[in-house]
């Protein structure tokens, strides 16, 4: 039973996902700390409690780049959601848009863009990297916008990829990688007969419709590190402003001076990310870095957070802090290896439920109210 989605969804995706999957999403850089601290950081926010001040009538709606959403939650780009369920991006697509909210593509998704933005009647959001590939950015984004996607997430934090030592222990890379997911899958039968054989192909659907023909999960490693650019500059952006007509939101911001270079870019929004202390261990967590970016650049651009996001309680938090909006990240993707849509459905109903407690108990009435006033100050 779920009790504590933030645990509980945890556990039941290690029990049911070979060690190689799992490990994947629970990891982060080197040893960790950034990975613990954006937990252990968000935990320690205090809220100011208030009582006593008639709060029978709440809304948690909110708009974002001009799309109605039922609560400022989104669902972030996680890359091989098909692994951890049957066509698992259409399946959290399909929660998020039931629930009233945005769900965003990863390039690296196993579902191409068009399988999952015909599985709903919502726009999907399509996240892209900077790639050696120029050809493959056009050809990915030509694509989206013919599939209706009108919210561009591109995300800057992975020039190169970040050191995960989990992976080369767990046999997601490393020596007998292969051999070692093989033996991880016969362990796992039950993994292996609803998503290993039921949610076939197993591709990076995005690059294989690209490159016409299968770019297999063997590949996978060897292709994003080979395919990053360390090359990037806001120069290389330009093309991609002018030629997407949607709104532009940079992913991968942690810093008030790069936050600052985002809004003379011309972008629409900012995710404050580390993304999930996968990048650079040691950096901030983003509860630490959000409360200077947003005194920055507060009045002239949107600002996204993740890393660290597990409960309503957090969201709250991090809107205290001074978001308009967070993205999931593990979190759904915990709830989705445990129990498919149905798993992410809860979890989103979980954490409405969560906000709900904490912007009664914080005096706070709508999302514009829910700001640094909750806050106990002085404590970050
Ligand atoms: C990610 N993240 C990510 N980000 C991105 O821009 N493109 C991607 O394909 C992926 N892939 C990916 C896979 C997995 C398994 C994880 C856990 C994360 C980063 C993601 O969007 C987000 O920034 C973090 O997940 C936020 O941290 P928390 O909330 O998961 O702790
Ligand atoms: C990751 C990449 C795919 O964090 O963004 O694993």
């Amino acid at each position: 039973m779920i009790i504590s989605a933030s645990t509980d969804y945890r556990d039941a995706a290690q029990a049911k996902l070979p060690p190689f999957l799992f490990h994947y999403i629970d990891g982060g850089a080197y040893a960790e700390h950034t990975l613990k601290r954006n937990t252990a950081d968000l935990s320690n926010i205090e809220l100011r409690q208030r009582v006593l001040k008639d709060m029978s009538e709440l809304s948690l709606e909110t708009r974002l780049f001009g799309e109605k959403m039922s609560m400022p939650v989104a669902l972030g780009p996680v890359g091989l959601t098909g692994m951890y369920a049957r066509r698992g991006e259409v399946q959290a697509a399909r929660a998020a848009a039931k629930k009233g909210i945005s769900f965003t593509l990863s390039t690296v998704s196993v579902c191409p863009i068009e399988e999952v933005a015909s599985a709903i009647d919502r726009p999907i959001w399509f996240q892209l990297y900077v790639l050696k590939d120029r050809g493959f950015m056009r050809n990915v984004l030509e694509r989206a916008q013919a599939a209706g996607v009108k919210n561009l997430v591109f995300t800057v934090d992975m020039p190169v990829p970040g050191a995960r030592y989990r992976d080369a222990h767990s046999g997601m890379s490393g020596p007998y990688a292969a051999m070692r997911r093989i033996l991880q899958t016969i362990t796992h039968p039950q993994w292996a007969w609803d998503v290993g054989l039921w949610g076939k192909p197993h591709d990076l659907g995005n690059i294989s419709v690209y490159r016409g023909k299968p770019t297999k999960l063997e590949d996978y490693i060897g292709w994003l590190g080979s395919n990053f650019d360390p090359s990037i500059s806001w120069k290389d952006l330009e093309w991609i402003r002018d030629f997407w007509e949607g709104p532009m939101i940079i992913k991968g911001i942690l810093d008030p001076e790069d936050a600052k270079d985002a809004v003379r870019f011309g972008a629409d929004g900012i995710v404050i990310s580390n993304h999930g202390g996968r990048q650079l261990d040691g950096v901030l967590s983003t509860t630490r870095a959000l409360p200077a970016i947003a005194d920055a650049v507060k009045n002239d651009i949107t600002i996204l957070t993740d890393s660290g996001i597990r409960t309503g309680l957090d969201v709250v938090r991090m809107l205290a802090l001074g978001a308009d909006s967070v993205l999931l990240g593990r979190a759904f993707a915990y709830a989705l290896a445990a129990a498919g849509e149905a798993g992410v459905s809860n979890l989103l109903d979980l954490i409405e439920k969560e906000m709900r407690v904490a912007m009664t108990l914080t005096g706070a009435r709508s999302i514009s109210e829910v700001n640094s006033d909750l806050l106990v100050h002085n404590q970050v």
